[in-house]
């Protein structure tokens, strides 16, 4: 049987959610990925020291955890920690001495324009660069990367496209800063890539599978809805394109985002897609169905280590051309692709 490792691999973008939600589904991250980025829309959002220190220790307890191998609901309490949450704060106009003092604590500022997305709606309001400089110039020079959630409040399928001068206009005044353009959707994000050499992307994997026809073009699916929302097949193709070949500016970051499943399966549909544990078997799938698993590594682990400088904890996952069939569900949530067979599943994590 053919079987595939990956080592270290890192998820650059995750929700995790607070409460019972994370009790949940924290344990499928750590149980796969070395480390994480942490997403900081709770309510109310991670914007000081104190709640992002509370949270990541409500994390750490939570992911301190792992599934035993027989699928059964019973954890095992494991000695050690084998999982990096790499915490982010939630972009406010922050003065420079609050950066200063905060810094070594978090890996970036995530921005959110107001009310784009699930809990943004202390975002930004208008980039309004003299508002900005005194935040983003601290940034820049304290090294703390901005992730973006590169969103107009336009047309729906316009929306990530006519963020582009917004991009334009960060990466141009903030030379220094790294930037990071999170769960692009179109060819038009991956063509800034090239463009500055301060902006990097991450890419979903539900990204890489599916356009707006498999969210809505026949029976609505509500599962497969999330912001920034799914586009044409030639963006799917743009973003294959610089996934599946390695580039070294794009990262995977799963941007998995689990809702109740009364949630998603009702009107007024909650944004977001849930990936986390099958997020690796899609990924070997697709790849080796393109014959380029010798670049997922770079994809899912080295490109982000070499663009961020990290040191993730040793994990080595090894996958098998073996059918998963993905759960109905895992808690109360229903993942992508529930019911349905992935043609790689996780033979072992070491
Ligand atoms: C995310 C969530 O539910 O928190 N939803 C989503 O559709 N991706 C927020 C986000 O990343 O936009
Ligand atoms: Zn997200």
């Amino acid at each position: 049987m053919r079987t595939h490792t990956l080592i270290m691999p890192l998820d650059m973008h995750l929700h995790l959610r607070d409460g019972a939600m994370l009790e949940a589904i924290a344990p499928l991250s750590s149980y796969s990925f070395s480390g994480a980025v942490i997403m900081p829309n709770l309510v109310p959002p991670i914007t000081n020291k104190q709640s992002l220190e509370a949270y990541k220790s409500r994390i750490r307890s939570a992911t301190n955890r792992r599934i035993n191998d027989d699928d059964s609901d019973e954890f095992e309490l494991m000695d050690m920690d084998y999982f990096e949450p790499l915490m982010t704060l939630f972009y406010q106009n922050y003065s420079r001495e609050f950066l200063e003092d905060i810094c070594d604590d978090i890996f970036a500022i995530k921005l959110y324009p107001a009310g784009i997305t699930t809990n943004s709606d202390g975002g930004v309001e208008s980039f309004e660069i003299e508002q900005m400089r005194e935040t983003l110039e601290a940034m820049s020079e304290l090294s703390i990367p901005l992730l973006v959630h590169g969103e107009s409040d336009g047309f729906v399928m316009d929306r990530e496209a006519e963020f582009m001068s917004i991009y334009e206009m960060l990466a141009l005044s903030f030379p220094d800063l790294k930037i990071v353009m999170e769960h692009i959707t179109t060819k038009a994000a991956v063509q800034m890539l090239d463009r500055y050499k301060n902006l990097y992307a991450t890419i979903t994997v539900h990204h890489l599978l599916i356009t707006l026809d498999d969210v809505a073009g026949a029976a609505l699916q509500p599962h497969l809805f999330c912001k920034p929302i799914a586009k044409r097949p030639e963006d799917r193709e743009a973003l294959r394109e610089v996934a599946l070949n390695a580039h070294p500016k794009v990262m995977f970051g799963s941007d998995s985002a689990p809702h109740p499943q009364h949630a998603k399966e009702s009107c007024g549909c909650a944004a977001g897609v849930f990936t986390a544990p099958i997020a690796l078997q899609l990924l070997c799938e697709i790849f080796d169905s393109e014959d380029k698993l010798d670049n997922l590594q770079a994809f899912v682990s080295d490109n982000a280590q070499s663009i961020h400088g990290l040191c993730p904890e040793f994990k080595e996952v090894t996958l098998k051309q073996e059918p998963f069939k993905v759960p109905e569900s895992y808690s109360l949530v229903v993942p992508m692709y529930a019911n349905r067979s992935i043609a790689w599943s996780i033979e072992d994590v070491l």
